[in-house]
């Protein structure tokens, strides 16, 4: 908890909106959302929602739990949240800095959905924008679509007033693309081997080798959150796969692939790789799931099994006939039950609450 904002603080916001003394503000100002049910707030993301602070004294879990709970709209919370990330140049994973695409160009992924009002927004292969987060709110908010893509959603960005930058690279996230241009074979693309597998080897080596945070490697935080008035929103952002081709889109920005918020039952969104949840659409299966009555658990559970067991490819094998790559979801139910689970072990989630914030330990399917 940061100095300028301690627990003690922490307890009396939220009291304060468990009450019902703060006022709530409304999305551009439309009528706030009929309070039908109350719930435990609660606002749960990947671990790096809980790590970054760009300029500021708090982290993404704390600033979404502090606007959420002091009546700010829902979906503006979370997004207050990870604008934290998409805008430290710590988080490579994320927006400004995150890990380039094969050519070195930063390309970015982002979804958000607003549980009470039933909509969404989408960008993808979005060049130039320091936050995407908040350019697919403007697609939720301004136009009739839920996704837009590459130059076009750049003309888009511009045109709603968004800065636009020749290139978002840090110094971090250049110099791990030039030593991943110089651990390839150049020679080698397009050889005769996958080049996709050359370089995919080369980014693991990196990740050995203490260059790249494993985290990093597929990018992306998620945020998912639920008020005291049980309404929900979520987004999901990311730099996407570390050197992917360029123009790949991953998870991240389709609805229910990436992230999945309906406003009766629950959110879940997710990280690592991504094209397991763009063949599975397994966040609106998690969600699914939830809606059928199962805990947040059980429901994630039964999304990594799918995962599994679509999972045949050898080269996607490790030697115990087991998927050798990594997927998380963040999840959490209108009720305010929240849990983070994981296909293989180890690492830990973000999750605030009245109680402030802390670590915890996924569960791992494997
Ligand atoms: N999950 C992030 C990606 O695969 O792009």
């Amino acid at each position: 908890m940061s100095r300028s904002f301690d627990r003690r603080d922490f307890v009396k916001t939220t009291a304060a909106a468990s009450l019902g003394l703060a006022l709530p503000r409304s999305a551009h100002g439309r009528a706030p959302a009929v309070i039908t049910r109350s719930a435990r707030p609660v606002v749960v993301s990947s671990g790096n929602g809980y790590r970054y602070r760009h300029d500021g004294e708090i982290t993404c879990v704390e600033t979404v739990f502090q606007e959420m709970t002091g009546g700010t709209d829902i979906l503006d919370s979370v997004l207050a949240g990870v604008k934290i990330n998409e805008l430290d140049p710590g988080d490579s994973s994320v927006g400004y800095g995150g890990l380039p695409n094969g050519d070195g160009v930063v390309q970015l992924d982002a979804s958000c959905m607003h549980g009470p009002m039933k909509r969404a927004g989408s960008v993808a292969c979005l060049e130039g924008v320091r936050t995407p987060s908040l350019v697919a709110r403007a697609v939720m908010h301004e136009t009739d679509h839920h996704l837009l893509v590459g130059p076009d959603a750049q003309r888009f960005a511009r045109n709603m007033g968004f800065e636009i930058e020749d290139d978002l690279n840090s110094d971090h996230s250049r110099q791990r693309w030039l030593e991943w241009r110089r651990r390839i074979d150049p020679s080698r693309w397009p050889g005769e081997d996958d080049p996709d597998r050359i370089g995919y080897l080369s980014g693991m080596e990196m990740v050995a080798d203490g260059l790249i945070d494993p985290e990093h490697y597929w990018g992306t935080i998620n945020c998912n959150a639920v008020n005291q008035d049980g309404e929900l929103a979520g987004c999901t952002t990311t730099s996407g796969l570390a050197w992917k081709i360029p123009g790949r889109v991953g998870d991240s920005p389709i609805l229910g692939a990436g992230l999945y918020v309906d406003g009766e039952v629950g959110a879940a969104g997710s990280t690592g790789r991504g094209e397991a949840n763009l063949f599975n659409l397994t966040s609106y299966l998690v969600v699914e799931n939830l809606r059928r009555g199962m805990s947040p658990t059980d429901a994630g559970m039964e999304g990594l099994r799918r995962i599994r067991d679509n999972t045949i490819e050898p080269r996607l094998l490790n030697d115990e006939g087991e998927p050798n790559f990594n997927v998380r979801f963040y999840v959490v139910n209108a009720a305010g039950d929240y849990a983070g689970v994981t296909l293989r072990g180890g690492g830990q989630y973000a999750v605030c609450t009245e109680n402030g914030p802390e670590f915890v330990d996924f569960e791992a399917l494997l």
